[in-house]
């Protein structure tokens, strides 16, 4: 098991890079291994989740040669080409890799099994088998739960499904499912989320409508590859835009950031919270706008966050319960029930931690209620139960910019599913965080 220790350091400065965006690095993977041809990814996501589904896409027969650092070739094998697993294939500690392999793995004429660590093993996946169930494939999943067994299916069928829950990972199940379907696939989201498969799909070729709120696919007889750029995950970064906004000096720019409006809510929450923020440089990898994002400290006021902008910032929200502390009055986010089924249960497991560092909060069943403290040193010295969860670390690594004394995260190894190399970028942002293995 390792910990972070993070000491007390005043201010967060200068100018860093985030790692690749995960969403957009596993659906790379999954839609360049089912496309004809090869297909070049740079900014590639080694991280954990994404290291899961690579192996699950090589053991279905795909190749995928590691170039160089976060560079992949990926051997497209058609999408008639993928050959069955001879075991469970394991998706690690990635809810969005077991959902949208479902999707993917729904339609193929041979059976798989997805398992996952303990925490995915406790996650729903009845939200993606019901709709695909609906289209003509045989899952089974265990009380809702991993492993998630799929039957051969030769015929799945094209469905108009209105999504119960705002999520991006139950849309893109049922859209891979679609690609093999008899006849248009039409989903209904009841919020807007993020819509990298749809924009993926496009640039291989895939003709993808969306509009008012309705995405339709029609499928195609293939894909063809294409070379994608990855920009910096949005999700990495915001643990910087919280730092350099409750810093009490200096001021960071993150380069080369995913700016996708459909993940950007956190930028909209932090500006309504009066944070200092500029967004620059446009530009655009393919299908993905980028840009360079520059915060500075300001003095945050507590707000009731819009829901609308929950599902735009749904990852985000531990590292806002943090900003939220350091903001004047009080922060109430509510209709983010969503939250309790991520990693952890993100509204429980952050409550836990804010108490333990003398934060002033109620649990809400949807959310949080926190009386923040714009001056001083918010947080106490104190020791965090991270439940494994890498947002949970990393959120409160954030919080040292304004704790009066050590901050002990136990838990901590997940961090390298969506963030390899934390700890280095973390100090090069002026944070003092060490790793210690027990
Ligand atoms: C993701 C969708 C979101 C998000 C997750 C990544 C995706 O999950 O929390 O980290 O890549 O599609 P939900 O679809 O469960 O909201």
């Amino acid at each position: 098991m390792s910990d972070y220790v993070v000491q007390p350091s005043a201010q967060a400065t200068g100018s860093i890079r985030v790692p690749g965006d995960k969403s957009i690095s596993h659906r790379a993977l999954m839609l360049g291994g089912i496309a004809d041809g090869v297909s070049e990814v740079t900014g590639f996501l080694e991280s954990e989740d994404c290291l899961a589904t690579m192996r699950a896409m090589r053991v279905l027969g795909v190749r995928v040669d590691q170039l160089g650092p976060q560079h992949i070739r990926v051997h497209g094998a058609g999408m008639r080409g993928l050959k069955p697993a001879a075991h469970a294939l394991d998706m690690g500690n990635s809810g969005t890799a077991m959902r949208l392999m479902t999707g993917l793995l729904a339609g193929q004429p041979f059976a798989s099994e997805l398992i996952g660590d303990a925490s995915l093993m406790k996650r729903p996946m009845e939200r993606a088998a019901a709709p695909l169930r609906l289209m003509g494939a045989k899952i089974e999943t265990l009380g809702g739960k991993p492993p998630v067994k799929i039957s051969p299916s030769n015929d799945l069928r094209g469905i108009r499904y209105e999504l119960p829950v705002a999520s991006a990972q139950v849309k893109s199940a049922v859209l891979l499912a679609g690609l093999y379907a008899k006849g248009a696939t039409e989903v209904i989201e009841p919020a807007v989320t993020r819509d990298h498969t749809e924009r993926m799909l496009l640039g291989f070729g895939c003709s993808v409508d969306a509009a008012h709120g309705m995405i339709k696919l029609e499928p195609p007889e293939r894909l063809q590859s294409c070379s994608l750029e990855v920009p910096g995950d949005f999700s990495s970064s915001a643990f910087f835009l919280v730092a350099g906004s409750i810093s009490r000096g200096g001021g960071l720019t993150i380069k080369g950031v995913g700016i996708n409006p459909t993940r950007t809510g956190l930028l909209d929450i932090l500006a309504l919270m009066g944070a200092d923020l500029r967004v620059v440089n446009h530009r655009s990898a393919g299908a993905e706008p980028v840009a360079d994002i520059e915060v500075r400290p300001a003095r945050l006021k507590g707000i009731q966050v819009p829901e609308h902008l929950v599902p735009l910032a749904i990852d985000e929200f531990p590292a806002l319960f943090v900003a939220a502390a350091c903001a004047n009055g009080e922060t109430i986010v509510t209709g983010a029930e969503e939250l309790r089924v991520k990693e952890s249960d993100r509204i429980a497991v952050m409550a836990k931690g804010l108490k333990a560092l003398g934060v002033d909060c109620d649990v809400l069943p949807d959310g949080m209620r926190i009386r923040g403290r714009p001056d001083g040193q918010v947080f106490e010295g104190g020791t965090i139960e991270s439940d494994g969860d890498h947002r949970i670390a990393m959120s409160f690594t954030v919080a040292s910019l304004r704790a009066a004394g050590p901050i002990h995260i136990k838990d901590v190894a997940n961090v390298a599913t969506s963030f390899p190399r934390f700890v280095t970028v973390a100090t090069a942002a002026g944070l003092n965080v060490s790793e210690q293995s027990e």
